[in-house]
């Protein structure tokens, strides 16, 4: 049986009489000013002194600002108890909830029992398990931080809370429609739902597994939880989800025009020009459909315009042969001629290309390192600068890999951000809000090479519905400084998230790039930190905060200010609990 909380009351029944009530609140109004505050001595209950004094009346004060919600036929017995009790306020109300808190906090002895409250006691009439979350929930005083900190919650009862672990642990969400359906996409998609989306990726059983739907940077699973989405469907949810402007002019194009034909519609020019007018090296672009078809299709142009076989890669390139981190399924000839480097470790590709450079056909890398849960990096001075020499050096080409950076950190992609130009990018992710687009601009001369030798087509690449959803999607990128918006509201988080992490024990890390938010969690010797992390992204979904405890985030434009500092609370709560836990 878990165990309960128990209060015991001070307050005698007849105070609880509507009309005494109110005299009393308005003599608690003006006594309670007069009375000093005094260091907090311990008392037992027979002895009254002025701080106890202070604090039942603040507590009668609380008390009377929770009667308007209870009804008064259960509030009379519980308050006329002179046995023990167990106090629970039946509301989720947090204001009352947190004058509750209060007076539980300020006026009480805590014991343990293994017995529930009797029936009839002051509490909601909902299952034990509620009552106990309940009982948690207020125990975290959004108005004072940690009961821990406060000297008026007495030494033996910090031991309760710490022991307990109470003090942060957010109840656990509802997620039965979510681990239904999830039963039921097992027996028809093999593993029920695909790839990085699969349950074990993010805490299993705490996580949900299938939304319904999403407005601006929230989104509602199927139980009707609703979180703030700071994942943004992966990157590609740059603006807000279902944006009307950018849905309005996809259903336009599909109402009185149509967006899947034989031959191509003009509105792919339209698209390419812009492309060529925002990004360096975007002198032509090849539409497609994914980030996995854009990184593709540039290392084929470039394997075709070199005549070489080998590429030197950095970073998640998609799911293709040649780059797909998982070989089932995929003959070796198709990726031995494929080697890895690390982000910032220049001197590595310096050793390849040493070795292999007159083989190589590329250098695809992603402009900003976001490896699988480390964290996220910025190019130190000279790596970028490096990579492009060494392309130069042995006659290869360089890809930049902006499907995370383009449409995010600068207009003109992460080339443009750092000053690097390189032969070929890809872009996909946030360049049209969330409509399966993907792009390789590129200097004419490699780009030409698609006009014979190299072949690119698709059934589904000129599919108008994406470039008017990305000319849409541009559009209010820079009308409304949309990017600009995003990387000065992640500075604000940034900022305030150091000094989060700052105050707490456990030891954490941060992204340093404002559009992509990540809180890690250092190595250490004892490999607590995989549980830590465990806990902490706990917390942090049972609060609401969709973020992937192995992915960096994304702040997206319609995230507002409000939302920020709730997360910024939510995780500062979610670390008190990973600190008060032992491990
Ligand atoms: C840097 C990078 N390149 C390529 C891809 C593949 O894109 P897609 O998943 O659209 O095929 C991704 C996807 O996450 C990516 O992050």
């Amino acid at each position: 049986m878990i165990p309960v909380i128990q209060v015991i009351p001070v307050i005698p029944a007849i105070l609880v009489t509507p009309v005494i009530l109110v005299t009393l609140v308005t003599l608690v109004t003006l006594v309670i000013p007069v009375i000093p505050a005094t260091p907090m001595i311990q008392t037992n209950q027979t002895t009254l002194t002025i701080q106890t004094i202070r604090v039942i009346l603040t507590s009668l004060m609380n008390l009377a600002t929770l009667i308007p919600a209870i009804p008064m036929t259960r509030a009379i017995p519980a308050i006329r108890a002179t046995q023990t009790v167990a106090v629970i306020v039946p509301t989720q109300n947090l204001q009352i909830l947190t004058a509750h808190l209060m007076t539980v906090l300020l006026t009480t002895d805590f014991k343990t029992t293994e017995n529930p409250p009797a029936t009839g006691d002051f509490f909601c009439r909902k299952k034990l398990k509620f009552v106990i979350a309940l009982t948690k929930l207020r125990l975290i005083c959004p108005a004072s931080g940690s009961a821990l900190d406060s000297q008026l919650v007495l030494p033996h009862q910090k031991a309760y809370i710490r022991r307990e672990g109470i003090m942060y642990d957010a109840p656990k969400l509802n997620l039965t429609k979510s681990m239904a359906e999830f039963e039921h996409g097992k027996t028809c998609t093999p593993g029920g739902v695909l790839g990085i989306r699969r349950p074990y990726n993010f805490v299993e059983g705490e996580y949900p597994i299938y939304f319904d739907h999403g407005k601006g940077g929230r989104i509602t699973d199927i139980d009707g939880n609703e979180y703030l989405d700071y994942l943004c469907a992966y990157g590609p949810i740059i603006i807000g989800h279902r944006e009307e402007e950018i849905d309005n002019a996809a259903i336009d194009q599909m109402r009185n025009k149509g967006f899947c034909f034989s031959l191509t519609q003009p509105i792919q020019n339209q698209l390419a020009v812009k492309l060529k007018n925002l990004i360096k090296c975007a002198e032509m672009t090849v539409f497609v459909k994914t980030g996995s078809d854009a990184t593709t299709l540039a290392t084929r142009v470039a394997r075709g315009y070199t005549g070489r076989n080998k590429i030197m890669r950095c970073g998640y390139h998609g799911w293709h042969d040649w780059c797909v981190e998982v070989k089932g399924g995929v003959p070796a000839k198709l990726y031995e001629d494929v080697y890895e480097f690390h982000y910032n470790h220049l001197e590595q590709l310096e050793d390849l290309m040493k070795q292999h450079g007159d083989q190589t056909a590329a250098i695809i890398v992603t402009p900003i390192g976001h490896p699988l849960a480390e964290q996220v990096e910025y190019p130190k001075p000279g790596f970028l600068e490096g990579v492009r020499a060494l392309a130069d050096k042995y006659g290869a080409v360089l890809i930049f890999d902006e499907i995370r950076s383009g449409f995010r950190v600068h207009i003109g992609g992460a080339q443009t951000l750092f000053g690097v130009t390189p032969d070929l990018s890809t872009f996909g992710k946030a360049m049209a809000n969330g409509y399966p687009i993907g792009a390789c601009v590129g200097k004419a001369q490699f780009m030409k090479k698609i006009e014979k030798e190299v072949f690119i087509s698709s059934t589904f690449f000129p599919n108008s519905l994406e470039f008017v959803a990305a000319l849409k999607t541009i559009e209010m990128l820079e009308r409304d400084k949309v990017l600009d918006v995003i990387k000065a509201k992640g500075e604000w988080f940034n900022a305030e998230l150091g000094k989060v992490l700052a105050k707490h024990k456990v030891s954490t890390g941060a992204s340093p790039v404002p559009q992509m938010p990540f809180v890690t969690f250092n190595k250490d010797e004892s490999k607590t930190y995989k549980a830590k992390r465990v806990d902490f992204y706990t917390q942090l979904i049972r609060r609401k905060v969709f973020l992937q405890p192995y992915h960096h985030g994304y702040i997206c434009y319609r995230h507002t200010d409000e939302d920020l500092k709730y997360t910024l609370k939510a995780i500062d709560e979610s670390l008190s609990f990973v600190d008060e836990k032992k491990y």
